[in-house]
């Protein structure tokens, strides 16, 4: 497989076209930035390690039936992916109150929610990502009735695995970030799954293991970041 032109570049990946048109090559980068590039820096070996956590779950997502871009681990930095264009939604899952839902809602961080929160947010750097239902993804042309219904049914599925999985490894999945792609007209599981993109919360000390570490700085970044993965190898 051959690495030809990068094709986009994000926060925290670079997007490769590949000698195949149906493959294209993740690398993972240690920049790290919140409140949409409002604050920037770097996490050690957080490319290295969100790449092979990523991977775990994808592949476990795969066996349970999710179609996802995950091909697979191409060196430390890199993975092969399905070529897919992103819908261009976040669809966040929540079981617990924290972060943006507590700030607007004014609810209490930690609060359990008796039935997981569905948001979708417009992936528009230049509006901030603005939360947004489902009437306006049909007035923005954003996905069609059945590609947001195919997302649900998916999205609640995967929230379903992943709260067991985390639990086995001593992990609470608060909440969560997903993005998906369309590949030969299908709806596909893309992006990364990683601490950049959950909040996990060690199950005995409520410890946060995840990118809001870094968002909120209450150092241990890397440290955190290493023992998610220690704990699913
Ligand atoms: P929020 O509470 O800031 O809205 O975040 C909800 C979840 O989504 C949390 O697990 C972090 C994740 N997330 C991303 O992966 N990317 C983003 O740009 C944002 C805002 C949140």
């Amino acid at each position: 497989m051959e690495k030809l032109d990068m094709l986009y570049e994000g926060k925290a990946k670079q997007v490769f076209k590949t000698d195949d048109e149906d493959k294209y090559i993740i690398y993972y980068k240690d920049d790290a930035t919140a409140f949409n590039g409002g604050k920037k820096g770097e996490i050690s070996q957080k490319g290295i390690i969100n790449n092979k956590v990523s991977a775990v779950i994808f592949n476990i997502l795969k066996k349970q039936g999710i179609p996802t871009h995950f091909e697979k681990l191409l060196s430390d930095r890199e993975s092969l992916v399905k070529s897919v264009e992103i819908v261009p939604l976040e669809v966040i899952v929540r079981n617990v109150a924290a972060g943006s839902m507590s700030k607007r809602l004014g609810i209490e961080e930690g609060t359990i929610l008796e039935k997981p929160v569905l948001e979708f947010c417009y992936k528009c750097d230049e509006l901030n990502d603005p939360i947004i239902n489902e009437d306006h993804i049909q007035a923005l042309k954003l996905a069609s009735e059945e590609e947001v219904h195919i997302i649900k049914a998916y999205t609640k599925k995967i929230n379903e695995i992943l709260i067991v999985f985390f639990k086995e490894r001593s992990l609470n999945l608060i909440d969560f970030k997903l993005e998906f792609g369309i590949h030969k007209g299908e709806i596909v599981l893309a992006d990364e799954i990683s601490p950049d993109t959950c909040r996990l919360w060690d199950v005995n000390t409520n410890e946060k293991m995840d990118k809001d570490r870094f968002r909120r700085d209450l150092g241990n970044i890397e440290e955190a970041y290493k023992e998610v993965l220690s704990r699913m190898e």
